[in-house]
C-alpha cells in the first residue's frame, strides 16, 4: 500500500492565518477564503477554533484529553455535515485529506475516508501525538506493542497485539508515543470517515509488514487526495 507522494489536499483558509508561501498546499488568501458560508467549511472552522484553545496544555495527554473532548462535542453523533466531495472514498485505499493546518506547524486536522473494506498496514505516528474521532460509520482499531529485539539476524520485528477496539460516530481515541503502533480498517461494507489531528504535520511514517513470523520495515510516504 501506498499513498501519493505529492500534496494536492485542500487547505481551509482561516480569516486569521498567515500564508506560508514555501507550502505548496496553502491557498491565497482571497476574499472568498473568508467567506465560510458552507455549512461544510463553517464546520472545520469551529472546530479548528475549538482545537486552538485546547493546544496550550502543560503536557502531551492533558492537550490530547482536551483534544479529544473537543472532538466528541463537536462530532457528536448526528449526520456529519461535511461536503460530500470531501467524504468521497478513493477507489485504490483509504483517502486522507487535509482539513486545516496550523500556520505555525503546531497541528494538522486530516479527513480520513475508508471504503468498506479499506485500511492501513501496521504503522507507527513518527513520534507525533494523534487523537482520532469517527465522524460517519464504525472502524477498528487494533494497537500493537513492540517485542524485544530479534538476535537471529534477520531483521525482523516482533509486536504483540494490545488491544482491539471498535468505534462509532462520535467515540475518539488518542495515541501518544511510544505508544504509536496500530492498523485502522473498515470492516464493514459502509463507508467510514474520520478525523485525525496530529501535533504536527506527518509527511511519512513507518509501517510493519508480516514477513515470516515477524514484520519488515518500510518507510512510506504521506500525502493527501483531492
Ligand atoms: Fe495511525
Amino acid at each position: 500500500m501506498s499513498y501519493d507522494s505529492i500534496e494536492t489536499g485542500r487547505r481551509l483558509v482561516l480569516p486569521n492565518d498567515t500564508i506560508d508561501p514555501t507550502n505548496s498546499s496553502s491557498r491565497s488568501v482571497t476574499s472568498d477564503c473568508k467567506d465560510l458560508s458552507s455549512p461544510s467549511d463553517q464546520w472545520i472552522a469551529d472546530l479548528v477554533a475549538k482545537l486552538q484553545g485546547a493546544m496550550p496544555a502543560s503536557n502531551d495527554t492533558e492537550r490530547c484529553n482536551a483534544i479529544k473532548d473537543v472532538l466528541v462535542e463537536h462530532i457528536g453523533t448526528s449526520e456529519c455535515p461535511l461536503d460530500s466531495d470531501l467524504l468521497e472514498a478513493v477507489a485504490a485505499q483509504y483517502g486522507r485529506r487535509l482539513l486545516y493546518k496550523d500556520p505555525a506547524g503546531t497541528f494538522t486536522v486530516v479527513l480520513m475516508i475508508w471504503g468498506a473494506g479499506q485500511g492501513t498496514p501496521m504503522h507507527d505516528h513518527a513520534g507525533l501525538w494523534c487523537v482520532d474521532c469517527v465522524c460517519l460509520g464504525n472502524i477498528t482499531v487494533e494497537s500493537y506493542e513492540p517485542q524485544p529485539a530479534r538476535t537471529d539476524g534477520s531483521g525482523l520485528l516482533d509486536f504483540e497485539k494490545a488491544l482491539t477496539v471498535e468505534a462509532g460516530m462520535g467515540e475518539a481515541g488518542a495515541l501518544i508515543p511510544p505508544f504509536e503502533y496500530h492498523t485502522i480498517h473498515n470492516p464493514h461494507m459502509q463507508m467510514a470517515a474520520t478525523v485525525h489531528v496530529y501535533g504536527g504535520e506527518i509527511t511519512e511514517c513507518n509501517i510493519f509488514v508480516p514477513e515470516g513470523s515477524g514484520y519488515r520495515l518500510e518507510v512510506m510516504p504521506l500525502g493527501y487526495c483531492d
